[in-house]
């Protein structure tokens, strides 16, 4: 970023001149901060580290400083309780801020950070035989979102779905479709058959016990490779497995790996052998279990009394398994906030393995979702299947675009981008801690905080730009130096910040509030200023700002996983 630099090298000039004996060891581009508030300068160099090399206060340096700055054409200086801020002269500010971004529009907040480096991300990971429903809707959507910023921050990314495929309901399942199934009747419900399957097996099993132990049968059956269940058992997965790539494609999600809970099946053994080995296994009530009392947990479950591999068991196993594979420097778990004793258990379980990259390992936690007040539940409360909701997004998009823009010729395609980046953007509107209360009325109004709303000034500023047509005027960017456009300059030009915390914090609503941020800015701008002017040069300066803005968003949608519509 050449501004950015410009300003980094002045300030290395003037502290040359104000501290000529000193040498100062420090990155003075990465230590420049844009202030969010205005008043403070377009950029800000805090003091505070070279408080201890130069043995003076943050505002006497702040102050030596601002007196050594001499570079008028560039900005102006003033130094302000430990921080020397800048302000940028307007026209230049525009001039190489624009000429920054026009130069490659599609990679304005992209970054090599993570070049050389490998990231695992798991989300989604839904379970076998159970239909896609709201509750899987964060981790889909983070981790997706998770997986562009990675990716655009030049990691090398591996995305991997955990499928939850392994354990006794599997062999009762197919218990119940032997005795009462049929293949058309599978084919044909898909997962709602193989659930009410599962429903009989349990309510018949209360008078009839012993079907219990003919689904445990069914399970070993499973467990032992046998080839009539394991035909069932993948045939099941398949059905699933549809459904749900229906979901993931109108999302736009795609995963490397489907690598579940049965890949591990045959991997645990060696965990538990590396386990009794290293002298953690202890015995406990007829399981082995690993004892974490000194780190205030309760055991780590790692055999039943049966010899029943577990949960944490077959995690631990997929951890290793995806070091030894991808040698990855992080690996992320996007799952929700109520597994967090689990996932630091079996972290801890590898660090006391002796895994030094336990470390690397990080459980990337969500809040709750509700819908319209209700809390989400699949025993009683409401469940909302994720394919209803989509297509009821789509659906109400529709209504509005045919009310809205009755004229727009591909309703329905965009309709499905409208729609879909509504629930998206709902899920990443605030930080994954905090829950979501997911309303129609609030994730579909095209006004405020909403993905409608971006989307609809992503398609006004393709609309200037057509309207506008082909122009080849110099710009003049004293166009530009009004408050409403340095504040959509500014914007752009924290952007690829943003981006860069969304990555380390792993908290995509960074990308959408910026996003959110300069729509609006962009908006104002919109209001308070005419675009296509009688003076050519001036048109020009607010088109090229027009167009770094549309690229920006573009991005920045990208990023979440919501589409641009061209118009709308
Ligand atoms: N399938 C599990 C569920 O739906 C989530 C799996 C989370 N990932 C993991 N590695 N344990 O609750």
């Amino acid at each position: 970023m050449e501004i950015k630099a410009a300003i980094a090298q002045t300030i290395l000039e003037a502290a040359k001149k104000a501290f000529p004996d000193c040498t100062l060891d420090v990155d003075f581009e990465a230590l420049l901060e844009v202030p969010p508030d205005s008043k403070m300068g377009d950029f800000a160099f805090p003091c505070f580290r070279l408080s201890k090399a130069l043995r003076m206060g943050p505002p006497v340096i702040a102050q030596k400083l601002c007196a050594a700055v001499d570079k008028p054409e560039l900005c102006r200086s003033e130094a302000v309780n430990g921080y020397l801020n800048f302000f940028l002269n307007r026209a230049n500010f525009a001039r190489e801020t624009l000429s920054n971004i026009l130069a490659a529009p599609d990679r304005w907040g992209s970054s090599d950070d993570g070049v050389g480096k490998t990231a695992c991300v798991e989300y989604s990971s839904i379970n076998i035989a159970k239909r896609f429903h709201l509750g899987h809707l964060s981790t889909t959507v983070i981790g997706n979102s998770l997986k562009r910023i990675y990716d655009f921050q030049g990691w090398n990314t591996v995305s991997i779905n955990h499928l939850g495929d392994w354990g006794t309901q599997f062999g009762k399942m197919i218990c119940a479709y032997k005795l009462w199934g049929d293949r058309e009747t599978v084919e044909k419900g898909g997962v709602d058959e193989m659930t009410r399957l599962y429903v009989r097996f349990n309510q018949e099993a209360k008078d009839h016990p012993e079907l219990e132990d003919e689904g445990r049968a069914w399970f070993k059956r499973i467990e032992d490779g046998d080839p009539e269940a394991m035909e069932i058992f993948r045939w099941f997965k398949d059905v699933t497995l549809k459904d749900a790539l229906r979901v993931y494609d109108v999302l736009g999600v795609h995963f490397d790996s489907y690598a579940g809970e049965s890949f591990y099946a045959d991997k645990t053994g060696r965990v538990v052998d590396e386990l009794r080995a290293k002298g953690l296994l202890e015995e406990s009530d007829g399981a082995q279990i690993v004892d974490l009392k000194d780190y205030n947990m309760p055991p780590c479950l790692i055999l039943k009394s049966d010899g029943a591999t577990l949960y944490a068991t077959r995690d631990i196993a997929a951890a290793i398994y995806r070091k030894e594979t991808y040698h990855f420097d992080t690996s992320l778990y996007i799952v929700a906030y109520q597994q967090d004793l689990h996932f630091r258990q079996f972290f801890k379980v590898l660090e006391l393995m002796g895994y030094d990259w336990a470390s690397q390992c990080k459980h990337v936690a969500f809040g709750m979702v509700s819908y319209e007040g209700e809390a989400l539940s699949t025993r009683n409360g409401v469940v909302v299947y994720l394919d209803d909701l989509l297509n009821r997004a789509q659906e109400k998009a529709l209504e509005i675009i045919r009310e809205k823009s009755p004229n727009l010729e591909n309703k329905e395609e965009v309709a499905r981008q409208v729609g879909v980046g509504a629930v998206v953007y709902a899920t990443l509107q605030n930080n994954r801690i905090k829950d979501i209360d997911f309303w129609w009325d609030r994730a579909l109004n095209f006004d405020g905080d909403t993905g409608p709303y971006v989307q609809y000034t992503y398609a006004r500023c393709g609309s200037v730009l057509r309207k506008a047509g082909e122009q080849n005027a110099e710009a003049d960017y004293d166009a530009l130096t009004d408050d409403e456009a340095q504040a959509v300059l500014r914007l752009l030009v924290r952007f690829p910040e943003e981006v860069r915390s969304a990555c380390r914090a792993n908290e995509p609503y960074m990308v959408t509030r910026a996003v959110t941020e300069l729509a609006k800015a962009y908006n104002k701008f919109y209001y308070e200023h005419r675009i296509l002017d009688e003076n050519v040069a001036a048109t020009a300066a607010r088109l090229e700002l027009t167009k770094a803005v549309r690229s920006v968003i573009k991005t920045g949608l990208y990023l979440i996983g919501m589409e641009a519509p061209e118009r709308m």
